[in-house]
């Protein structure tokens, strides 16, 4: 694709993207313990490759990460440098969370003058952002005045947990809050965001909120105070922040059932049913067993006498026998065993759930900080 349409904008700056992939991931604790948040599974892919793909259909090439000094070398190694793409990635470290503003500060080098889209490493929208990067990208034209930000929004039940717009009748953002006690509105901050260099100033004039970060919904605040034009779009598609188990699961779910069609390239044997759009990926076999999509079982991963129901992903080199699992997320090297059945779970990398055939009633557990069993 070529550079005209991100052109357009004054200065002739191509978009660049800022992929926030730092952070703690604590909400999601104990699989972020050992990982990433953002490299978490959905649909047997990790959630930042959705994002790149996102970023990549909207024609940016030019690629930068904030990472951690916790997980960072994961992410580069999972990732790489973006031939997958067809973009160029680089590696920028955060030595502490101090905020999405922040990050910006320490990608300012990378950015320079360059219009740019800030997206969160652990949201997922059920859309492209080409139409949004491009509307951008085209404004001022006609006679119009330029945006210096474009924010999209989506209505939800739990505004305090987020950053929050008052609209005004004609669409117009009247102020923003991060995490406002009092929500004046149900309208929160997708993580997408658009930014022209103006936000590098607004940043430099915005202090730390009360949880310590520099908060990016206070630098547009700041941009609005300045009289800069900010502009904003309901997000029609769905959006999930995966930074929790409920919400993981949800993306799975929709993932699952909206993007993944029937391509079976593993083994499936004479006494196995296979309905609805199951992924079944090359080296996997299936044994005496029934999967009923959406489901997706990843490479190399054994699946013998078992149901498999909706909505559940297996990783790849796992092994699930003799058990019935529905609406789940397994990722990669597990062993079910024996388990009647697995519901609405969430089960890490190189664990092992097994039934303890000799002695009933016992539970014999060995179960990592912060996990959750319900028995
Ligand atoms: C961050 C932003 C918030 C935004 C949210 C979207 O929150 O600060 O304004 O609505 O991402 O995912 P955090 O994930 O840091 O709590």
């Amino acid at each position: 694709m070529s550079d005209t349409q991100d052109n357009k904008r004054v200065g002739g700056s191509a978009m660049k993207a800022l992929v926030l992939s730092g952070g703690r991931g604590t909400r999601l604790r104990p699989l972020t313990y050992t990982g990433a948040k953002q490299l978490v599974p959905i649909a047997n892919r990790p959630i930042l490759f959705y994002i790149l793909d996102n970023i990549a259909r909207a024609g940016i090439k030019e690629v930068a990460m904030i990472i951690s000094p916790e997980t960072g070398a994961e992410i580069e190694e999972t990732m790489g440098d973006g031939t997958r793409w067809g973009v160029k990635i680089q590696y920028i470290l955060q030595a502490e969370p101090k905020g999405l503003a922040h990050a910006v500060i320490t990608a300012e080098e990378f950015l320079g003058e360059s219009p740019f889209v800030m997206y969160l490493g652990d949201n997922l929208i059920g859309s492209g952002i080409k139409d949004f990067t491009d509307a951008f990208m085209e404004g001022g034209s006609c006679g119009t005045e330029r945006a210096e930000a474009a924010i999209l929004l989506k209505p939800v039940d739990n505004p305090s947990s987020f950053g929050i717009a008052e609209v005004g009748p004609d669409g117009e953002i009247l102020g923003l809050v991060e995490k406002p006690a009092v929500p004046k509105s149900n309208l929160a901050l997708v993580g997408v965001y658009l930014f022209s260099a103006a936000i590098h100033k607004a940043i430099s004039r915005i202090s730390p909120s009360p949880r310590g970060e520099l908060e990016i919904t206070d630098a547009i605040q700041e941009l609005l105070n300045s009289g800069a034009k900010v502009d904003s779009k309901i997000l029609d598609s769905w959006w999930l922040d995966t930074g929790k188990k409920d919400d993981l699961l949800a993306a799975n779910t929709i993932v699952l059932d909206e993007w993944f069609g029937r391509d079976i390239s593993g083994e499936v044997d004479d006494n196995s049913t296979i309905t609805g759009r199951v992924t079944i990926s090359k080296g996997a076999r299936i044994k005496n067993s029934t999967l009923r999509g959406p489901v997706v079982i990843g490479p190399d991963t054994v699946v013998e006498d078992s149901f498999i129901g909706p909505f559940t992903s297996i990783g790849g080199g796992s092994r699930i026998i003799k058990s019935i699992i529905e609406h789940s997320v397994i990722f990669s090297g597990t062993i079910v065993d024996h388990v009647d059945r697995l519901e609405d779970s969430l089960i890490g990398r190189d664990a092992k759930v097994v039934r303890c055939r000799d002695k009933h009633q016992a539970l014999r557990l060995m179960v990592g900080d912060d996990s959750v069993v319900e028995v």
